[in-house]
């Protein structure tokens, strides 16, 4: 039933493991809902992509948008990984887990001068940038502090790629990089200032991309753009080839990432450049599970409902993409099969985490795992409907540990006053 199970999530002796805990035992300590992560999963996804790119000088800055807990963080940091930020806070999180600067790419269509205050103060190893505005308050920020801002530019290299249209960010029509035609004129006025020091050129073209061409065809453009630079005597090392590398959700085939590799060897051998990579979910999709506890099974004579305590304030993908995502109870047991939509609790018909899915006829109290939910999870999550958000627990073998607490009310009304007199 579900080709998703590996040896990290997996049934044994009908009970839903993460690694070697038992996912009841978790609800039983921690409550529900809950996000589960392995530590496992975590260190194999980095250690394959590592792996992959043994041949090809690289630098795998993990995109900390997908899942941005202190503990993970660390966790990447101390298997080597540097970070890719897109916020003053996602900088501050990298910089409390002591990652190192030099591993540090600033990503991001709006960054405040403060931000960008932030990532000079530390220097970090590049500010992707994507306006010609944001170039001169770059330049502004970095005469202001007097340092020199070590920078890229991120091309919009126009390229169509096959995903979801909210999370496609290549192409001429998105809000993203900057044109390739006018690349190289920007680049020459960075050229210009004592206060701005060109390392690289980057491109991002989407999230959750499945074919290896769209990959190749920015890589060839941002390629091209370095070439220019080089015959404009405007050398660089970095070429920043983003994130988006896709993974299963349901039976689609992942992105063949060796053979992006071999792509990519291919066009960068004998070349002085360095590759570098934004992977997010590739890292951490599969290395988590949302955990939540069945609270009613409702019936009418057209539709099941399975109401269940995670709703789409903990888990927005399926409302906000269609996105699917494998669920299944954490204990088997055999009998009939029940057509259902597994729903959350909040007011909204949008607030499903399955619709029309096959399952096994569970009951009230029983517990579903949400498979696939470690990207862009939690860090997605609201108090919409003042629901607390989940705990997050990690697990190490078969140990368990609590990673961010749930929340509790007096959180959520922290800093409002009931007023009046
Ligand atoms: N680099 C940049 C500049 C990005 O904008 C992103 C993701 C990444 C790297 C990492 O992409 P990944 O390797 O994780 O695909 N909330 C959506 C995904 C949004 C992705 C936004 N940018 C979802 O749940 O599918």
């Amino acid at each position: 039933m579900n080709q998703k199970l590996d040896e990290v999530f997996r049934y044994c002796s009908g009970e839903f493991f993460c690694e070697d805990v038992s996912v009841a035992s978790l609800a039983e300590r921690f409550g529900t809902p809950a996000y589960v992560y392995s530590q496992a999963a975590i260190a194999r996804n980095l250690r394959r992509l590592e792996e992959s790119l043994r041949d090809i000088p690289s630098l795998i800055c993990y995109s900390v948008k997908a899942n941005s807990n202190l503990r993970i963080l660390s966790l990447l940091r101390e298997t080597g990984a540097g970070f890719d930020v897109v916020s003053g806070g996602e900088l501050a999180r990298t910089l409390r887990v002591g990652a190192s600067a030099d591993r540090i790419v600033f990503s991001g269509v709006g960054k405040t001068p403060q931000e960008m205050d932030a990532g000079l103060a530390a220097c970090i190893l590049i500010f992707n940038v994507e306006s010609a505005g944001e170039l001169e308050v770059l330049e502004a920020r970095a005469r202001a502090l007097g340092k020199r801002a070590r920078m890229a530019i991120r091309v919009n290299p126009d390229v169509v790629a096959q995903t979801h249209p909210y999370i496609s960010t290549g192409q001429i029509v998105h809000k993203f990089g900057v044109p390739k035609e006018e690349a190289l004129e920007l680049y020459k006025r960075a050229a210009r200032s004592p206060h701005l020091e060109i390392h690289g050129v980057a491109c991002h073209i989407g999230s959750q991309i499945l074919e290896v061409e769209p990959f190749l065809k920015a890589l060839d453009e941002i390629l091209s753009v370095a070439t220019q630079l080089r015959e404009n005597n405007i050398p660089v090392e970095y070429l920043d080839l983003g994130g988006g590398f896709g993974i299963r959700y349901a039976e689609e085939q992942p992105l063949d990432f060796k053979q992006l590799v071999r792509g990519v060897g291919e066009r960068l051998r004998g070349t002085p450049y360095r590759l570098v990579i934004e992977p997010g979910r590739a890292l951490v999709g599969d290395a988590g599970i949302l955990l939540a506890r069945v609270l009613y099974v409702k019936r009418n004579q057209q539709k099941n409902f399975i109401v269940v305590d995670a709703g789409m304030n903990d888990l927005m993908r399926p409302t906000l993409y269609g996105s699917y995502h494998e669920i299944v109870p954490a204990r088997q047991r055999p009998g009939e099969l029940l057509l259902a939509d597994v729903v959350g609790p909040l007011c909204e018909t949008g607030d499903f985490l399955a619709q029309d899915r096959t399952l096994p006829d569970v009951q009230p109290g029983d517990l579903l795992a949400i498979l696939t939910a470690g990207a862009y999870g939690f860090v997605l999550s609201s108090n919409y409907n003042t629901r607390p958000r989940p705990a997050e627990i990690l697990v190490d073998s078969a140990h368990a540990e609590l990673i961010r607490p749930r929340e509790r009310l007096e959180d959520l009304m922290a800093g409002e006053e009931v007023g009046g007199r």
